[in-house]
């Protein structure tokens, strides 16, 4: 089970809803948690950039618990770099947390180890939280190379991090033959990249890191995935997108935690 002090969880929206419907979603998720609050878990929304302030306007409006992130942002200040947004745009809209290197980022818009290194960089000397996105295919899998291969990630993107720097750090192991196929990793297979995650962690100075698990994690399999997989809290896709079954995720961290203490 987690050693972390709060637990969180990270709602992922990837390209979905228009500024309107972001704002619904957040109203949504906003009344379930007057009613539910959650007592040991951090929340934060990362909704497409366009969303943000309509998000961040419903959140502060109706002072609702949660905290704001981006789904990706430059490794540079500013610029020349047409179709990319900076740290300080976004912490004009009260954004706190930035994911770093999701895996369809690495994939589909060439986001190599330096790009994700250097990235993360930029958002901790920001003062913003990096959520550090790590996880092996499935080819990597079948030949049993998931550890290696989660560690050199690791090692690639935060050797050399000035520890002053490790509260801001969280790492979310996502799979990618998991992510948005129905099929989650297993409580087991959790436990034990967890474990990998936090002895490579430590070895690079960053012990008490936060490591979240992510990938078709849902209302159903969150508790177990929490309590068998020994992970800190979620990074959630699909299923953040309906308030009911994000706060049902939510809950059964909260619950988790508050069992297992
Ligand atoms: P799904 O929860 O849809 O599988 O997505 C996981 C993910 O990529 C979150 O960042």
């Amino acid at each position: 089970m987690t050693t972390a002090s709060r637990l969180l969880v990270i709602g992922n929206w990837k390209m979905n809803l228009d500024f309107v419907e972001a704002l619904h979603l957040g109203q949504q998720i906003g009344v379930i948690l007057k009613n539910r609050p959650a007592e040991h878990t951090d929340i934060v929304l990362a909704p497409p950039f366009v969303d943000l302030r309509s998000v961040s306007s419903i959140v502060d409006s109706e002072r609702i618990a949660v905290q704001l992130g981006a789904q990706h942002v430059s490794q540079h200040d500013n610029g020349a770099f047409t179709g990319e947004v900076s740290t300080a745009m976004l912490k004009r809209l009260d954004v706190r947390w930035v994911l770093v290197g999701h895996s369809e980022r690495r994939s589909m818009y060439h986001m190599d180890d330096e790009v994700v290194a250097a990235t993360l960089q930029t958002v901790v000397q920001a003062g913003l939280n990096a959520v550090l996105c790590v996880g092996e295919d499935l080819a990597v899998r079948d030949e049993g190379q998931q550890s290696d291969f989660v560690s050199a990630q690791l090692r690639s993107a935060l050797a050399g991090l000035d520890e002053k720097y490790a509260e801001q750090v969280s790492v979310a192991y996502e799979p990618i033959w998991a992510i948005g196929t129905g099929r989650s990793a297993s409580g087991e297979q959790i436990r034990a990249m967890a474990s990998t995650i936090r002895a490579q962690l430590k070895a690079l100075g960053l012990a008490g890191t936060r490591v979240l698990y992510g990938g078709s994690v849902n209302a159903e399999n969150a508790g177990s995935i929490v309590s068998e997989g020994g992970v800190d809290g979620f990074l959630v896709g699909g299923a953040s997108l309906v308030a009911e079954s994000f706060l049902a995720i939510i809950g059964a961290c909260d619950g988790c935690y508050a069992g297992k203490r």
